[in-house]
């Protein structure tokens, strides 16, 4: 398969693993990205130290292209270090890049911008972004969107012309993937679907609780927001969040529950109720009481397969869907 995004890139098939916090490390990223998709990892709360290592732990597993993001509501302060250490593709969100394109654009990398608007698609184009992720409100994790990827995705394609978009938000399958393109898209990004993989490192009640949950259950909230307080995200209904809606969605230090230790990380740092960290591998505790995201296209996950057979499986699927 070759059109305008894999051959800006580089990359065989135009699948992206989205960037997915802590829950993808550089086993999940590297091979998205050997199986010819795009893997990601997301590098706003990562130290220079960490992030220097794990990008070569990317290209020890493999040689293959890969992006790095950085939410832009924080200050990037890892992004010279990724690129020093050899990031090719890095994408923003959840703001525009004016003082970091330049830096970008020194190291020879591409940049994409995540956009949610045609508004915001101009804005990204004026900076010369090299592609745009279009995201819709269906997404897991934290939303930037407000409108549905079906409504939004036009508009942005229209306004990119010859740039090429990702469409991202509810994307869980082949046929969802194949509808993206047939929409205007040159690509699709998804995250939940890629929280339930094998080399995902989110815990395995969470991955677990993915298989069994309906659309329904993932709903738009701003419950969960120590780390990143008054920004939208979507979670599955969990104890915390319905006590909290119970109580009347009262804001921070007046809620429900509020200052109790949940779980704890492996190496016995705390998490806190209503923090914004999901469960991961070698969490204890009430994992299943963390926040769990997910986006509206969970009820399609089924499985737990490795990254690999997944992105094989996606792609096969949005080839041969009507
Ligand atoms: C667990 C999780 C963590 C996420 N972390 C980030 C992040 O660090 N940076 C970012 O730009 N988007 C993040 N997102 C949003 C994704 O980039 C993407 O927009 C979303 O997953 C797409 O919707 P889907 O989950 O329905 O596929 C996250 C999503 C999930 C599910």
């Amino acid at each position: 398969m070759t059109n305008p995004l894999t051959s800006l890139l580089g990359i065989d098939i135009p699948v992206f693993q989205a960037p997915i916090g802590s829950v993808a490390g550089a086993e999940l990223a590297a091979a998205v990205s050997d199986a010819g998709g795009m893997g990601a990892i997301a590098l706003t709360w990562t130290s220079p130290a960490k992030t220097t290592a794990l990008i070569a732990d990317i290209k020890q597993l493999t040689t293959k292209p890969f992006q790095v993001n950085f939410v832009l509501a924080f200050e990037p302060q890892s992004l010279p270090h990724a690129l020093e250490a050899g990031a090719p593709v890095v994408t923003f969100s959840w703001g525009m890049p004016h003082t970091q394109a330049s830096l970008v654009r020194s190291f020879g990398a591409k940049f994409g911008v995540q956009v949610s608007t045609a508004d915001g698609a101009k804005q990204a184009l004026d900076l010369d972004a090299d592609f745009l992720i279009c995201q819709g409100v269906e997404a897991g994790g934290h939303v930037q969107a407000t409108q549905r990827l079906w409504q939004v995705l036009p508009g942005v394609v229209a306004e990119a012309e010859a740039v090429p978009v990702v469409a991202a938000g509810g994307i869980a399958t082949g046929t969802h993937i194949r509808h993206a393109l047939e929409g205007g898209a040159s690509g699709a990004m998804l995250g939940t679907r890629f929280v339930a993989t094998t080399q995902s490192l989110a815990h395995e009640t969470y991955k677990h609780r993915l298989i069994s949950a309906a659309s329904h259950e993932a709903i738009l909230t701003v419950c969960f927001d120590r780390g990143w307080p008054y920004a939208a995200h979507r979670v599955l209904r969990t104890p915390t969040l319905e006590a909290w809606e119970a109580a009347g969605c009262p804001p921070s230090g007046q809620r429900p529950g509020e200052g109790d230790i949940v779980a704890h990380h492996g190496d016995g740092r705390p998490c806190v109720r209503y923090e914004d960290t999901p469960p991961l591998r070698g969490m204890t505790g009430d994992v299943h009481d963390l926040c769990l995201y997910a986006g509206v296209g969970c009820s399609e996950i089924k499985d737990i397969p490795s990254a690999s057979d997944l992105v094989a499986r996606l792609w096969r699927e949005a080839q041969y869907a009507r």
